[in-house]
């Protein structure tokens, strides 16, 4: 029997398809989250996927208490993979507080916890954010971080910050920070996916729902950026793959096989993606048309980031494979049904 996995946040979007993956490779997982942006109806998904329901505990992380009481429940946990967070760049700039009080107050409810219960590691979801725009790309794990352009993006800055504080105090825990690109697409099964609470801010989600016909139009926000065809690019890397780097990044913690107490990782595809191009690719992988019209750029977009996932490639032996098209097919597979089932 494999150890048991804490998983925050593990009935979101990355949090989902990562507990799939975790009771594939056999590890015993227990999910707390408040469902603020999530359902039970996702623990019906996974179980559907994987024939195992995991156990679920509905608790905001930034309930101390509550959060004690999970870890004395669950004695056994030897492991976190922490998802719990706000992430939406936009509402961040209007509500930094929201963010600044969710974001850290649960990472630092953790290590406290983990080191009461001699948990033996942690990885941490960090993004491709805390590069900013960075002066070169692909982007190592060397690049410089940059001043964060949003309160969201300066909570992946702290967070990694407490985390390397916290080692270097002594503590006797592991911990792999994971910088992901552009997460999107949905569980092949179309059993699970991304439910964007409202209007999606995210590409992916806002370009189905405008191809099933629940908005108007897609907005593309610039298309006089310095770049090949002057639209914004990204490294769009699948869910599934990425996953997959967290059983990996989990195996690596608990064996104690890692080179050092804190490793970060890039986790992306390795190539750029123009908004453009990923439009074209979804249109011919799935033959529906969407509609879209050029709109003004939108503020604090980065021109183009993509990664050099190649430490990851090397060091965690994960490699993203899911080509684009079948990527974005999945995704549309899980947009119809959302509307089969009278979601979206
Ligand atoms: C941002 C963050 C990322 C974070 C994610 C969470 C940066 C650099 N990246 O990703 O770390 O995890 O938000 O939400 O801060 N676009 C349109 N029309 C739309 C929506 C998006 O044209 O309706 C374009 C954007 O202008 C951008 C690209 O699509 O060029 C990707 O946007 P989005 O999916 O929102 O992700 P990021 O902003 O890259």
């Amino acid at each position: 029997m494999k150890q048991r996995i804490l998983v925050t946040g593990g009935t979101g979007y990355i949090g989902s398809h990562t507990v799939v993956e975790l009771q594939a490779a056999g590890y015993p997982v227990v999910i707390v989250d408040n469902l603020a942006n999530s359902n039970t109806g996702v623990l019906d998904g996974i179980e559907a996927i994987s024939g195992i329901r995991p156990d679920f505990v509905e608790v905001d992380c930034t309930d101390m208490e509550a959060m004690r009481k999970l870890f004395n429940d669950f004695p056994d946990i030897k492991g976190i993979i922490n998802f719990a967070a706000d992430k939406a760049v936009g509402e961040s700039v209007k509500k930094p507080i929201k963010y600044y009080r969710n974001n850290l107050n649960t990472l630092m409810n953790l290590l406290d916890l983990m080191q009461e219960h001699e948990v033996k590691g942690v990885v941490f979801s960090s993004s491709c954010t805390v590069y900013g725009q960075p002066d070169e790309n692909p982007v190592t794990e060397g690049t410089p971080i940059k001043k964060a352009t949003s309160p969201y993006g300066n909570t992946k800055q702290i967070c990694e910050e407490i985390i390397t504080d916290v080692v270097n105090s002594g503590a006797r825990f592991n911990a792999i920070l994971l910088r992901y690109f552009n997460p999107i697409g949905a569980h092949p099964s179309a059993l699970i996916g991304e439910l964007p609470n409202g209007v999606p801010n995210c590409l992916v989600p806002f370009m189905t729902q405008t191809a099933i016909g629940a908005r108007e139009i897609l907005n593309v926000f610039g298309n006089d950026y310095n770049t090949r065809d002057g639209y914004c690019i990204r490294d769009f890397i699948d869910v599934v793959d990425l996953a997959k780097a967290h059983v990996t990044a989990v195996e690596r913690m608990l064996e104690d096989k890692i080179d050092s107490q804190i490793e970060i990782f890039n986790l992306g595809t390795g190539n750029g993606v123009s908004v453009m191009e990923l439009i074209d690719t979804f249109e011919c992988a799935t033959g529906v048309k969407v509609p879209y019209r050029i709109a003004p750029r939108r503020s604090g977009d980065v021109e183009q980031v993509w990664s050099d996932p190649s430490k990851a490639n090397d060091i965690l032996g994960w490699k993203a494979t899911t080509p684009l098209a079948d990527t974005l097919r999945n995704a549309w597979n899980w947009q119809l049904k959302l509307r089969e089932n009278g979601i979206m």
